[in-house]
């Protein structure tokens, strides 16, 4: 033990020190493509090696080759925070390696995991009495929600979204083997509730916070649409979710607790390491009889309904002990501080673009993404996309608006600083001219 307790400490040295010098590492790594592939040996070592070499090859051949998303100018697709009680939870995860195929292989794990998805459904103002369990993604999560849609509802095969849904609901539809149905957006890119016709429909996904421009779906309408038509609901919320912590920015939630299911990720916007989905739903019943399949070999006595059969996943990982340990330590407080500047400084960035002649705001901003673009070709904005990522300052990415190639500044890092943001307005200026 005497080796895991140096090593330990050196490896917690190593993590606390490039917490420190992450901001002036390039952000988006510049390395071509198969690079860091022939830096690394064909075979595994024969002999064992010291840890140590592990931690030098993390610095001399992985690094450049790593796109750093702890860095506070990380601005592309979500930008995300695994804040320090996150990253000690992880550790403590491994060490403990509980395996939750059922309540009694880790009663801590799957109580835990309850009391932690309820506190944060009160944290974020959904309704009491839900059932909760965590998934890895959002992607999981959909997966979860239509496949109980499809069983709760025999023949329809139907999943109606908008066009701006994320791609996950398509994969999962796939997935399931159900037709896909997206509908136009408005010109906020909202789903148009008059467009859904939900005859044939098993499912629904409304979004609030949409991948490409966080807008906001209508979810008291197409709430309404579902309960007349007998549809599940899915809120897909993975981004945007964490912010329901700010009572000021409920509103953009109205209507999200009517939903069947709803999908926050707390790895994306509340500060808790990647992976942990929240995933709740009013109807556990139809998730177990979609889900719920117990071998001879996992049946027991007690009288405790297990998190594996609410899902795909047997083996669980001990996610609770991250997300509970990023609550307790951030407090509801300290988590609405980091999203109230986060949208502070959203707001400012988009003031800044409005104010300047030569760019355009491209999309209401809700949350902490502005999207935006040089007023020019979709080629320039392109461009310039490119010159502003190589400089190694920040990373941004992109999206298609209206046919058109928009850019997307999303702040979601806890470090990140209005000098940051300034800093990144700046270099677009300079590399636009
Ligand atoms: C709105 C929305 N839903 C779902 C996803 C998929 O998330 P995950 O990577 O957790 O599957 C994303 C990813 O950005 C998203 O923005």
């Amino acid at each position: 033990m005497s080796d895991f307790r140096d090593d330990g400490a050196a490896a917690l040295e190593w993590a606390a020190s490039y917490l420190e010098r992450v901001r002036d590492l390039p952000v988006l790594s510049q390395v071509e493509p198969g690079t860091i592939r022939a830096a690394l040996p064909d075979r595994a070592p024969a002999e064992p090696e010291p840890f140590a070499a592990v931690l030098r090859d993390l610095d001399e051949v992985l690094m450049p080759g790593l796109t750093h998303w702890q860095s506070p100018r990380y601005f592309a697709y979500f930008a995300t925070t695994a804040s320090e009680p996150g990253i000690l939870a992880e550790l403590l995860v491994a060490a403990l390696n509980q395996v939750g195929i059922l309540w009694r292989a880790s009663p801590a794990l799957q109580e835990l995991e309850e009391v932690t998805l309820a506190w944060l459904a009160d944290l974020l103002g959904l309704p009491e009495g839900l059932h909760g369990h965590i998934e890895d993604t959002a992607s999981t999560g959909l997966i979860t929600a239509l496949a109980a849609a499809r069983a709760a509802s025999p023949g329809k095969r139907v999943v109606v979204c908008s066009e701006h849904t994320h791609s996950s609901t398509a994969k999962a539809a796939r997935l399931l083997e159900l037709e896909l149905r997206p509908i136009p957006g408005d010109e906020n890119h909202a789903m148009r509730a008059d467009q859904a016709d939900l005859s044939d429909a098993c499912a629904l996904v409304a979004t609030i916070g949409t991948t490409s421009s966080a807008a906001v779906d209508p979810v008291p309408a197409l709430a309404d649409l579902c309960a007349d038509a007998g549809v599940w609901l899915h809120v897909d919320a993975a981004y945007a979710g964490s912010a329901a912590v700010c009572p000021e920015l409920r509103p953009h939630f109205a209507g999200w607790e009517r939903a069947d299911s709803v999908g926050v990720n707390p790895h994306k916007w509340l500060l808790t390491p990647m992976d942990c989905s929240a995933f709740w739903s009013r109807r556990p019943d139809d998730l177990r009889n979609a889900f719920s399949l117990v071998p001879e070999y996992l049946r027991v006595s007690e009288d405790v309904v297990s998190l594996s059969e609410y899902g795909m996943p047997l083996g669980r990982r001990f996610r609770a002990l991250k997300l509970w340990a990023v609550l307790r330590c951030h407090g509801r407080e300290g988590l609405q501080a980091v999203i109230r500047e986060h949208v502070r400084l959203a707001a400012l960035f988009e003031g800044w673009v409005r104010d300047e002649p030569g760019w355009e705001i491209c999309a209401p901003r809700h949350f902490s993404l502005v999207c935006f673009r040089l007023e020019g070709s979709d080629e320039e904005n392109e461009a310039l996309l490119e010159r502003v990522n190589a400089t190694g300052l920040m990373f941004l990415s992109h999206t298609r608006l209206g046919g058109r190639f928009v850019l997307r500044l999303a702040i979601g890092n806890a470090r990140t600083t209005e000098d940051d943001v300034r800093l990144a307005w700046d270099v677009l200026r300079r590399e636009a001219r």
